[in-house]
Order: structure tokens, then C-alpha cells, then sequence
């Protein structure tokens, strides 16, 4: 039987649970591929640290170019992170037309177009699985399960710490911050929260998805991008009375073009930002660390991708099922099926500002007859309609929290006539606005 050289760049979480699978389904996956995987190299930063998982002394190191250049090495598996050393050393592979599996989301997001550019010019595969959604194979699904089909529509549920997070406000009744506090003390956040919770790893894995989808390699700076941290429970309650529940969303959707737009240009909204969803809709009951996708494509309607989207087992998963696709392109000695073609040279990420959708408004105000009429008459001037109102009655004279819900309007009305009613007198915090999305 053939056998595959693999030399590991990594061995954290990702790369310990990778040798430790290995370990465990590696004769499995043998009998399955015609081909064995070997564990011939693995570099790691500290060759005395303690792990999880036994690795021979012998096939260690800490000269990460050696594992690259070594030509016992077929294969190289980038699992240290970050988007310089991994860059260096995924290009040099490539260049040595070594396939190359990562994890690492901040990596293609930075640098994919170049990376799979690379990867085309030297005829050697770069395979992502586990970069998005950990053990949901949704990379796959889009590339393979669903090439038939354009993509309209991709809601995803792609960052279990945030959805960890939202999930405990609600049933709780908790605020962020205690929340966050309390997921720091468990595992489930970092001491740094931002990547997360700020919505970055978030977008990092809605471009790729947006990408793959539609073609284009999404460049990180035109995702619009909000976190979590603004929400208070007071909007997990409103949200519950409306009947939504909040979740944290990856959107990417295919947007009409306008009257007039260049013939042929494929416009699509990618933007992660909290939005207000249906409780009657799917996500909607997604909850703790679990993550989902949502993608309809035109031929096969809605699908919906439920799973794990981090931990060291559910990542390993989806690293072992690009290492047999890679073990497959080198057993047949070419790329059975590319990881990513670009095939949509004119498409572009439409403006934050030009997309239109419904909203949630929470202003904080003071309760005394006109202030609702002052709203309303600065919404009206930008043509923007109010379809529901909540107020807790019985507070004249004192700051209450005032809910207005939206109709559907552009995002730029929206930003300008917010400013305009942040300066009202009797606004008295800055008002808050989260989206809401109908799944149309
Ligand atoms: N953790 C997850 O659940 C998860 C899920 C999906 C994707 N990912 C992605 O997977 C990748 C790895 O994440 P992780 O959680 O496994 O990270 P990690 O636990 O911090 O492990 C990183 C590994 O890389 C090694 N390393 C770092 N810098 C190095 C250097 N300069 N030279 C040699 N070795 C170096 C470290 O060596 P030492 O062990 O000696 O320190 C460690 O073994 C990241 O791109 C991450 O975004 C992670």
C-alpha cells in the first residue's frame, strides 16, 4: 500500500488531536483510501512542553523548514496559526509541490487569493475544511455537494463563543459582561475575547465561505463586521417578548443587481453583524458552542449543516478528511477536484450602506408626551416606517428603554437618521440598532 509522508507543523490542540486521531482511525482510513497516512515529522515551538498525545522524540523538531523541505515529506500540514511564518511556509511547500492542509482561517483570510493562486501555479492542492466550522464539512458541501447549484444564501452560525455567550443571556437572564467573565473562567472564551466576540474570526470564516460560494476571493476589508458586546439582556427580553432570538450571523447573499449596475456583475452582501431571528426559524435554536450553516442553493433549495465548530476532536475530523483528499491526489498524481477555482472575475461585495433589511432600535429616552412624535418625525423625513412600538408604561419623567421596530430600509437612511435622533435632548444614551433578518 502506498504510503503518504506527513510532516506536521503544530502540535496544540489542532496537531495533537490530528497525530491522536491518526492514531486511533488511521488503519480505518488506510483500508478506506488505499492509502497510509504517516506521521513522519512533527515541529513544534517547545520540544520539553508536556502533551496530550505521545510523539516519538526522534520524528520532533523545531526547525519548521526542515519539515517543509524534507523530501521524505509528501505532504504538509500547517496547524501553528497566524498569517506570517504560516504564509512563508505554506508558499515554500506549494512552490515544492507539496499539498498543503491548514486550519487556519486568519491565513486564507489575509492571504487566500494569493495562496490558492500559488497553489495553481505549482499544481498542488491547498485544502481548508477545518479552516471553517470545525467538524462540519461545509467546505465540501460547497465545493462538491453543491457545485451544481448557485449559491443565494449562506446564514452560518460560525463562532461558538459568541453563540455560547448569546445562548446563556437568554436563558439566564445574564448580562454580557458576566457572561464573558464566566466562559473566560470555563475555556469557552480567551483571555483576549476580541477575535471573537468582536465578530473577526466570525468574518474571517464568512469570506471564505463568501469565496467559495461565489467565486471571487473576498478581500477581509470589504466584510462588514459587528460583535456582540453592545447587547444587553434588556434586548434579549425585548427580542424574546417580539419573538426573536439573537444570534451572531455570517450572511452572505446574492443581491439582485440594481437598474443600471454593469451587465454581468454578481453583487453580494457579506457581513457578520447580531441579528434578530425568528424563533421559529432553525437557527434560531441553535445553541451553546454549536455551530450551523444555513446555505440555499437555486437548484437544491434550503440544507442546513449542524455540528461541533471547534475542540480538538471535531477540528482533527475535519483535518483528517483533507488529508485523505490530499492522500487521494497524490495516490492518482493529480487534483482530482480543486479546493478553489475563481470563476467569477466581476464580482463585487456590495456597501454596508446600500443594503436593505428590517431593524430593532433601542433608545433610551425620557418619558414624557412628544418624544415618541420627535422619533418618528426624524424617521419619517428619511421615509423610514415604524411597524411596532414597546414602552414600559408608568415611568413619566425617568429614562426608559423605548423598542422601535423597522420596516425595511437602507442601512445608510438608518446610520443618518440615528445620528440625527442621538442628538434629540431627550435621548439620553447612545441609541442601539440590530438587524433582522427574514430569510427571504
Ligand atoms: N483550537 C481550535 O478549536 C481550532 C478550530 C479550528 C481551527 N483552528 C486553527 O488551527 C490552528 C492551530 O490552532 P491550535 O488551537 O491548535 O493552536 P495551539 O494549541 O496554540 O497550537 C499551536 C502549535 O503550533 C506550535 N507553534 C507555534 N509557533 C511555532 C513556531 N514558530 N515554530 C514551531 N511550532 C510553532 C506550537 O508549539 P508548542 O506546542 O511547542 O507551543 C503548538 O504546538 C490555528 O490556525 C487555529 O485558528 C483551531
Amino acid at each position: 500500500m502506498r504510503q503518504v509522508n506527513l510532516g506536521i507543523i503544530g502540535a496544540g490542540t489542532v496537531g495533537g488531536g490530528v497525530v491522536q486521531a491518526l492514531e486511533r482511525n488511521g488503519a480505518l482510513m488506510a483500508s478506506r483510501l488505499g492509502v497510509r497516512l504517516h506521521v513522519a515529522r512533527v515541529a513544534v515551538r517547545d520540544l520539553k512542553k508536556k502533551r496530550g498525545v505521545s510523539i516519538p522524540q526522534t520524528i520532533l523538531t523545531t526547525d519548521v523548514g526542515s519539515v517543509v523541505n524534507d523530501p521524505e515529506i509528501d505532504l504538509v500540514v500547517e496547524l501553528i496559526g497566524g498569517t506570517t511564518l504560516a504564509r512563508t511556509l505554506t508558499l515554500d511547500a506549494l512552490k515544492q509541490g507539496k499539498p498543503v492542509v491548514t486550519a487556519n482561517k486568519a491565513l486564507l483570510s489575509a492571504h487566500g487569493e494569493e495562496l490558492f493562486a500559488a497553489a495553481e501555479q505549482f499544481g498542488a492542492n491547498l485544502y481548508y475544511e477545518a479552516s471553517v466550522a470545525g467538524g462540519i464539512p461545509i467546505i465540501k458541501v460547497l465545493r462538491e455537494g453543491l457545485i451544481g447549484n448557485r449559491i443565494t444564501r449562506i446564514y452560518g452560525i460560525v463562532n461558538g463563543t459568541c453563540n455560547y455567550i448569546l445562548t446563556r443571556m437568554k436563558l439566564e437572564g445574564a448580562d454580557f459582561a458576566d457572561v464573558l467573565a464566566d466562559a473566560q473562567r470555563l475555556g469557552y472564551a480567551e483571555a483576549e475575547p476580541s477575535l471573537d466576540v468582536d465578530g473577526y474570526d466570525a468574518a474571517h470564516k464568512t469570506g471564505i465561505l463568501a469565496s467559495l460560494a461565489h467565486g471571487f476571493w473576498v478581500n477581509p476589508r470589504d466584510i462588514y463586521v459587528e460583535g456582540i458586546r453592545n447587547i444587553t439582556k434588556l434586548d434579549i427580553r425585548f427580542a424574546t417578548q417580539l419573538g426573536y432570538t439573537i444570534r451572531l450571523l455570517g450572511i452572505v447573499k446574492k443581491i439582485a443587481p440594481a437598474k443600471g449596475s454593469p451587465k454581468g456583475e454578481s453583487q453580494i452582501q457579506v457581513s457578520v453583524y447580531p441579528t434578530l431571528v425568528p424563533d421559529s426559524h432553525v437557527l434560531a435554536s441553535v445553541n451553546d458552542v454549536f455551530n450551523a450553516i444555513y446555505v440555499r442553493g437555486d437548484v437544491v433549495g434550503d440544507t442546513l449543516y449542524y455540528g461541533r465548530g471547534a475542540g480538538q476532536d471535531a477540528t482533527a475530523s475535519a483535518v483528517l478528511s483533507d488529508l485523505a483528499d490530499a492522500a487521494l491526489d497524490l495516490k492518482c498524481g493529480k487534483s482530482r477536484v480543486p479546493p478553489f477555482v475563481p470563476h467569477e472575475r466581476k464580482g463585487a461585495v456590495l456597501k454596508m450602506d446600500d443594503i436593505i433589511c428590517r431593524y430593532y432600535l433601542r433608545l433610551t429616552v425620557v418619558d414624557k408626551p412628544g418624544t415618541l412624535a420627535k422619533i418618528a418625525a426624524i424617521l419619517g423625513e428619511a421615509s423610514i416606517g415604524i411597524s411596532s412600538v414597546i414602552q414600559p408604561e408608568g415611568h413619566e419623567g425617568k429614562s426608559v428603554p423605548l423598542i422601535l421596530m423597522i420596516h425595511d430600509a437602507k442601512n445608510s437612511a438608518m446610520r443618518g437618521a440615528l445620528a440625527k435622533i442621538g442628538r434629540l435632548g431627550v435621548i439620553k444614551a447612545p441609541p442601539l440598532m440590530i438587524r433582522v433578518e427574514n430569510f427571504d
